[in-house]
């Protein structure tokens, strides 16, 4: 890459889950320039039909794509990775990396050979998840947990919310007796920005495993090959597709993250 040339990168999730894979990424290349979108106007994807999911994806990253010209995308959301990255990757020329459950190097670490996935009801179900536990964990027990109610937790937790601790251990109440879990994989992005209150409430779990530092370092990697269009510095940006009450709190947890301006679009 040509470090005078800045890439653009858009990080996309229905919310902000993804911003536990964009945090790996930027601290690994903290001077591309970044933008985001959280689809909140169609938040949470759980529960979502695929069709409705690879639809709107394909068509906020277009429209960004037209006043922003990308470098590359990464589909910061494994309920939308696990449909949406065909469709992505016939109409986008640049590279599309897709976040999926971490399957393999939690069958790798597991001493038990018992694991566990935590995702969205729509993850859980997917035949993209089916192949990952075929091809990477024939040798393992694996349980599965689809849940909305934990992507909701996570996202008010990102808007200055309080975690509902009770509401989250009930939800991971069929876990609780498995002894011999030692492996779980945070299958949405959205679950590690609550990892210590999950570990709270499943304390035989010795590995949680994420995809995050896998992306961040897949994208240097891509980046590294692909031939950068000279830009002038751009500001970070972040985008979503509805108005919301807390606007003007968020525009804190906003710069925190290092964006500068919030942009409603229109989809
Ligand atoms: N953060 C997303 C994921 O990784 C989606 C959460 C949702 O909208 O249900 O699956």
């Amino acid at each position: 890459m040509n470090n005078a040339l800045q890439p653009t990168i858009l990080f996309f999730d229905s919310g902000m889950g993804g911003f536990s894979v964009y945090k790996e990424t930027r601290q690994l290349l903290p001077h591309c320039h970044y933008l985001y979108c959280f689809d909140n106007a169609f938040f949470p994807y759980s529960e979502k039909t695929e069709e409705e999911i690879i639809q709107r994806t394909l068509n906020i990253c277009q429209k960004i794509n037209r006043t922003f010209p990308l470098d590359l995308i990464v589909i910061a959301c494994n309920t939308a990775s696990t449909v949406v990255l065909p469709a992505l990757r016939a109409h986008f020329s640049i590279p599309i990396v897709g976040t999926v459950p971490a399957i393999k190097p939690a069958a790798e670490r597991s001493e038990t050979k018992h694991i566990g996935l935590l995702a969205t009801k729509g993850t859980v179900k997917r035949a993209y998840v089916a192949d990952l536990i075929a091809q990477y964990a024939q040798h393992c027990t694996v349980e599965k947990l689809g849940t909305t109610k934990l992507v909701e937790i996570a996202e008010q937790k990102l808007h200055g919310k309080a975690v509902d601790l009770i509401a989250l251990k009930k939800e991971l109440t069929p876990w609780e007796t498995i002894e011999t879990l030692d492996t779980v994989v945070l299958g949405c992005t959205h679950f590690p920005l609550i990892k210590e209150e999950i570990e709270w409430c499943l304390p035989q779990v010795r590995f949680f495993v994420d995809s995050g530092k896998a992306i961040a370092l897949r994208v240097k990697h891509l980046l590294s090959k692909i031939e950068l269009l000279p830009k002038n510095a751009e500001k970070n940006l972040i985008f979503c597709t509805h108005s919301f009450d807390d606007e003007m709190q968020f525009q804190k947890v906003l710069h925190f993250w290092g964006f500068e301006q919030l942009i409603r679009l229109d989809v």
